[in-house]
C-alpha cells in the first residue's frame, strides 16, 4: 500500500507581475529532504530583494535562470526562523524541536523548497539556534540584510574604530542593519534617508544623517573612508568623489529605485572604475554558520536591532511583497507563518 506524501501551504508563484496576481495560496507536497539537511516548520519569513525581483520577473534578464515564462520553482523566500521538525542522516547537532533561524539561499534543495511555506528546507550548514530572547519574525527578518551589512562592513569596509562611513539607503533593511553594526565597530556613520526616516536613522545611532530631500550627499564635500549604496540613484563616479584616498565604494544595488534602465549600468560603470583608479569592491553573499553566530552575538547585545516596519500573516504575503516593491519600507518586512 503506498501512502500519499504529507502536503503544506505554501505561496505559489504562477507567473511573472504584480505579487497579488502571481502570487496565491495554495496546498501542495512538502519538501523532502537530503542527508546533511533540516526540515524546518517555519514560523517567519522576510521579504528580500530576491523575492520582489523574481516575482516582478525583473530585471528580465534573470529569467534566463529562474525560467523564461514562469519560475521553475514556484514558492519564494530565503529568510526563516522555525522549529526542526525532522533532521537528514548526518546532521548530528540539531533535532526535532529546536528553534533554529537562518538561511535557504545558495543551496539547491532550499531553493526549489523555498520559505513561504509552512514547511521548508535549509542545510544545516545555513541553520543555528535561535536565541530565546529573540522573536521569531526578528530573527527571520535578520538574515539576508544583516548578513549583507555585516560582511559590507566587516570584511569589505574593514571598518575600524573611527572610520568614516557613509550609508546610502540607511533606511532600509540593509541600512539600518549597517548603520548599527558599523556603530558597533567603532565608525563615525553619516546615513542618507528621507525625510520621514530621518529619526529612525537617527535613533539607530548615525552621528550625521542627509535627508536626501533636502540635500544631495554626492555634493557634500565631506570626505569618507567607506561608502555602502544600497541604492545607487546617483552615479558611481558622483559617489566615490567622496573618498578619502584609500577609500572605498561598495555599490549594493541593482539600483531598482532609479528604474532598471538607470540603475544596470550603474553597476556596470562601477565595475569597470574598479579595474582602474578606484576602489570599488562588491558584497559577496555568505551563508555559513560563522557568519550567522556573528549576527546572532551583534543581536543578543544591545547594539543592533532588527526594523520591522510591518508584519504579514502568511495568507497576506502578497501584500507584504507589494510593500516591499515599492522601495520605501522602513527597515523590514516580515510574514508570520
Ligand atoms: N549583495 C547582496 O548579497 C545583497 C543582499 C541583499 C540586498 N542587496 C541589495 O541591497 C539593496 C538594498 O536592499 P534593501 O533590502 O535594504 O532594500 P529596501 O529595504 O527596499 O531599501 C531601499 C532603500 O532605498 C531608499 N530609497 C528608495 N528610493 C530612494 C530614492 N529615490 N533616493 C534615495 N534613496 C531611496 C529607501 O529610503 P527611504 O524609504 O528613506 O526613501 C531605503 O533606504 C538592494 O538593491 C539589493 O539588491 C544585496
Amino acid at each position: 500500500m503506498t501512502t500519499d506524501p504529507p502536503t503544506m501551504q505554501a505561496i505559489i508563484q504562477d507567473g511573472y507581475g504584480a505579487p497579488e496576481r502571481v502570487l496565491r495560496l495554495d496546498q501542495t507536497a512538502r519538501p523532502s529532504i537530503g542527508a546533511d539537511d533540516v526540515l524546518i516548520r517555519v514560523r517567519a519569513t522576510s521579504v528580500n530583494t530576491p523575492d520582489w525581483a523574481t516575482v516582478a520577473g525583473v530585471p528580465y534578464a534573470l529569467r534566463l535562470r529562474s525560467g523564461l515564462r514562469r519560475p521553475s520553482h514556484q514558492v519564494r523566500g530565503s529568510d526563516v526562523a522555525g522549529v526542526v521538525e525532522a533532521v537528514g542522516p548526518r546532521v548530528t547537532d540539531l533535532q526535532p524541536g529546536d528553534e533554529v533561524l537562518g538561511s535557504l539561499w545558495g543551496s539547491t534543495t532550499g531553493s526549489q523548497a523555498g520559505a513561504f511555506a509552512q514547511y521548508t528546507v535549509a542545510p544545516a550548514s545555513q541553520l543555528v539556534k535561535k536565541p530565546v530572547g529573540l522573536g521569531f519574525e526578528e530573527a527571520a527578518a535578520s538574515v539576508m540584510t544583516g548578513l549583507t551589512a555585516l560582511i559590507a562592513m566587516r570584511d569589505v569596509g574593514q571598518v575600524r574604530p573611527g572610520t568614516r562611513v557613509l550609508i546610502n539607503g540607511a533606511s532600509g533593511g540593509v541600512g539600518t542593519m549597517a548603520v548599527q553594526i558599523a556603530k558597533s565597530l567603532g565608525a563615525e556613520v553619516t546615513g542618507v534617508c528621507s525625510t520621514r526616516n530621518v529619526e529612525l536613522v537617527r535613533s539607530l545611532g548615525a552621528d550625521h544623517v542627509i535627508d536626501y530631500a533636502k540635500q544631495d550627499f554626492t555634493q557634500s564635500q565631506q570626505r569618507y573612508d567607506v561608502i555602502l549604496d544600497n541604492v545607487l540613484n546617483h552615479s558611481p563616479k558622483a559617489a566615490a568623489r567622496l573618498l578619502a584616498p584609500n577609500g572605498v565604494l561598495i555599490p549594493n544595488s541593482i539600483g531598482n529605485t532609479g528604474g532598471l534602465l538607470a540603475g544596470l549600468p550603474r553597476v556596470a560603470r562601477a565595475t569597470l572604475m574598479g579595474r582602474g583608479a578606484t576602489n570599488v569592491k562588491f558584497v559577496t553573499l555568505a551563508v555559513n554558520r560563522e557568519n550567522l553566530n556573528a549576527l546572532v552575538r551583534l543581536l543578543e547585545t544591545d547594539k543592533v536591532r532588527v526594523v520591522i516596519e510591518q508584519t504579514y500573516p502568511f495568507d497576506k504575503t502578497a501584500s507584504a511583497v507589494a510593500h516591499v516593491l515599492e522601495h520605501h519600507a522602513s527597515g523590514k518586512v516580515a510574514i508570520v507563518v
